[in-house]
């Protein structure tokens, strides 16, 4: 294949990309962006592989790497998917730190510009591989990654840490003969870097770690890209990060935090979790009462959470809507930005269910509304409608836009127990005169209420 063949199609997969990525911005053409950008790999992948005089081995690489990822992704639950955002994103980092040693060991480290691209790559790679571990054993709830390290002068240590790991980097750019083996202290010192910046991260601000890790992946493939030359790659990589990047900024803005606050300042050890009498007033009801107030209601607004998506009470939430449609009742979908445990985690599963689009309402639209509402079914969701970001800035989810369900008539909240969210905070909603608790999983809540409607 001639080399200006080969950059044509690089374009073309590039172009590729980048409609894609503008068709996923809105659900409707998500999908069609989402083969857009299979299309674009696939062309890249192939064009790679014609540029390579060992196809065997990569040929084995793409299909080891194809039978783990197939096998990850059939397998894993929907409520379970940041933790694989989390592993594939820690691979991508994986991937560069192990091309930029190859590129070390098979002599492609002649200039000081391919040797810096051999460093950036090796520090963000290793940067991403273990925040990424780490992230995934906090998102997963493993005990090993509840408790933030701590140990006398961290800040201090943190500092040399980053900076030795820099004066090594440049060593390795800049001196001729070069030093190959401080790649080795450079990735060792990233590692510990990414260890130690995702570890103190309080669980409430997980949505923009699992973005920023993202972003990093995308950067670390594009210093990939100046390591082995590929444009494509580059272009891909930049994407990738650029839009990380934009996510990250919109999380922090959800969360209403800066990222400087959510890397350095989160997680100080405080306890939470204590209710202090908080559920003393709580009242409890049954399915047949909550029909009986759906029946009285011209407006009613659905507010999904993590525990519609454990249970699957998607399909159930939306039989009963059609239900109370046929009696003119107005029926809409609150949607909370970090709502369960991805990006965009509500809208699928509500999409899955063919809610229409145009009920689901983001949170900045609804809130102003939300005192007209007559009915706020809380569907297994608590962290984003917990008030106490509203009232405690010292909370892990202190300053936090919520939905507000406490400014409707009457708030239904469906869930097990009284247990905490993600946050692990006590919610005071659930004991507020207008809130009423249904205890039970949401489907068979949700079903229970559609018979007695039903029956009524
Ligand atoms: P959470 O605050 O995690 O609360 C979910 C609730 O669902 C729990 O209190 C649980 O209570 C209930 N639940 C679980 N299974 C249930 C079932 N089968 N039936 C009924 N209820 C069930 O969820 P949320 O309000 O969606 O908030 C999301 C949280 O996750 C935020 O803190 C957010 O920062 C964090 N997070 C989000 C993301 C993204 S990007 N969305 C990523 C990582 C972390 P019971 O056990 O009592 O039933």
């Amino acid at each position: 294949m001639t080399t200006a063949l080969t950059q044509s199609l690089y374009v073309v997969a590039a172009v590729l990309f980048i409609v894609g990525l503008k068709r996923m911005s809105h659900p409707r053409t998500a999908l069609q962006g989402n083969l857009l950008g299979v299309a674009g790999m696939t062309l890249a992948i192939v064009v790679a592989l014609f540029q390579q005089d060992d196809y065997w081995s990569v040929a084995i690489g793409l299909l080891i790497g194809a039978i783990v990822g197939i096998g990850i992704a059939t397998r894993v639950k929907l409520t379970d998917m940041p933790q694989m955002v989390a592993l594939f994103n820690g691979f991508g980092g994986a991937a560069s730190v192990l091309v930029a040693a190859a590129a070390l060991l098979h002599g492609k480290a002649e200039t000081v510009d391919s040797r810096t691209a051999i460093g950036v790559a090796g520090i963000i790679g290793a940067i991403t591989f273990w925040g990424s571990l780490v992230a995934f054993g906090k998102l997963q709830e493993l005990e090993l990654f509840k408790q933030p390290i701590e140990f006398p002068h961290k800040q201090l240590a943190n500092v040399i840490t980053a900076v030795a790991m820099l004066v090594l980097a440049i060593l390795l750019a800049v001196l001729d003969p070069f030093w190959g083996w401080v790649f080795v202290p450079i990735v060792l010192l990233a590692s510990v870097i990414g260890v130690l910046i995702v570890n103190p991260i309080g669980e409430a601000d997980m949505p923009v770690v699992i973005a920023l890790l993202n972003s990093y992946s995308g950067l670390a493939a594009a210093a990939t890209g100046f390591v082995i030359t590929n444009h494509v790659l580059v272009i891909g990589g930049s994407l990738v990060g650029a839009a990380g990047i934009i996510l990250t900024r919109l999380m922090c803005k959800t969360m209403n935090r800066s990222l400087t606050n959510v890397l350095f300042g989160s997680m100080d050890g405080k306890e939470y979790s204590t209710e202090d009498g908080i559920y003393d007033n709580l009242q409890i009801t049954t399915a047949e009462n909550v029909a009986l107030m759906l029946e009285a209601a011209q407006r009613v607004v659905f507010v999904p959470g993590y525990g519609m998506a454990v249970a699957q009470a998607q399909h159930a939430a939306r039989n009963l809507a059609k239900l109370l449609e046929a009696q003119q009742i107005t029926v809409e979908y609150a949607i909370h930005p970090v709502a369960g445990r991805m990006h965009g985690h509500m809208n699928v599963l509500l999409a899955e269910a063919d809610v229409p689009y145009d009920q689901l309402i983001e949170m900045d639209r609804i809130n102003p509304m939300m005192d007209n509402v007559d009915v706020a079914i809380v569907l297994g969701a608590n962290d984003v409608v917990n008030p106490v970001a509203r009232t405690d800035p010292h909370s892990p989810i202190g300053g936090m836009s919520i939905i507000d369900v406490d400014k409707a008539r009457i708030v239904i909240v469906i869930k097990r127990s009284l247990s905490p969210g993600f946050a692990n905070i006590p919610n005071p909603l659930f004991a507020e005169p207008n809130t009423w608790m249904l205890f039970g999983d949401a489907e068979q809540a949700v079903l229970d209420i559609t018979t007695a409607f039903s029956d009524a």
